[in-house]
């Protein structure tokens, strides 16, 4: 059966607004943002554990964020998660090509404000992102990976509709050891339904 590609970009907008939710929204980093972005990304209980972006220096993290607008492999954070109520960000989201030869896109997340998970924002935050990639770009399919040992990740993915695909096998090295991913995943069709479901 033909399928139509809908007429979006194929890298998507060049410059990212603010993605509305009820209790998150979601807005692109600025420089102000850089000292908190560092530590963020230095933490071993916040991101660093899971995360493969460089963060060398302060000022390569900095000019990679900057950068990161023109590439869409890049494993920058795209967008802070703040919380509508206090207004303060509790995480980031991320996306990117993960194979540069196929049509689909990888998201990544974290909540680094640990008293503020298991309360519903990672799951609206991911959401939101999920939206607007299939809002912008032309994949049918975004996918991520969990490792295998994270019951929040792979549960806030199911929860969201995202299938299981496969596995990894010592695919991510973090804390000392090397783990198992499971890779999911949803396109857009699934997506489509359960927005409707939803609405
Ligand atoms: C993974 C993470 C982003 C999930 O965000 P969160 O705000 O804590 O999760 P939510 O409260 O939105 O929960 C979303 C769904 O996941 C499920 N979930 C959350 N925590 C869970 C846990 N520990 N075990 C099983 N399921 C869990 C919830 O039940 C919910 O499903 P439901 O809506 O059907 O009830 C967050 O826990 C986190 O940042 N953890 C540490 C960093 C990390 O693991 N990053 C991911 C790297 S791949």
């Amino acid at each position: 059966m033909a399928t139509t590609r809908p007429e979006r970009g194929r890298t998507g907008p060049r410059r990212l607004g603010n993605l509305q939710g009820e209790r998150v929204y979601l807005r692109p980093p600025s420089t102000d943002d850089t000292a908190l972005l560092f530590e963020w990304l230095n933490d071993p209980e916040a991101i660093a554990p899971w995360d493969r972006f460089e963060v060398e220096s302060y000022r390569s993290m900095e000019e990679a964020i900057h950068r990161s607008s023109e590439d869409q492999t890049s494993l920058a954070p795209r967008f802070l998660i703040v919380r509508k109520k206090g207004d303060y960000p509790i995480g980031v989201v991320g996306y990117f090509k993960s194979n540069t030869a196929l049509d689909s896109i990888d998201v990544w997340y974290a909540i680094t404000i640990e008293k503020e998970r298991g309360r519903g924002y990672g799951k609206e935050a991911v959401r939101l992102m999920v939206d607007y990639l299939f809002a912008h770009f032309r994949t049918e399919r975004v996918g991520a990976t969990s490792d295998i040992d994270n019951p929040a990740s792979m549960g806030m993915l199911r929860s969201l509709g995202f299938r299981e695909e496969g596995k990894l096998r010592r695919a991510l090295f973090h804390h000392g050891e090397v783990h198992d991913v499971v890779v999911y995943g949803v396109t857009r069709p699934e997506w489509q339904d359960a927005r409707d479901r939803r609405h």
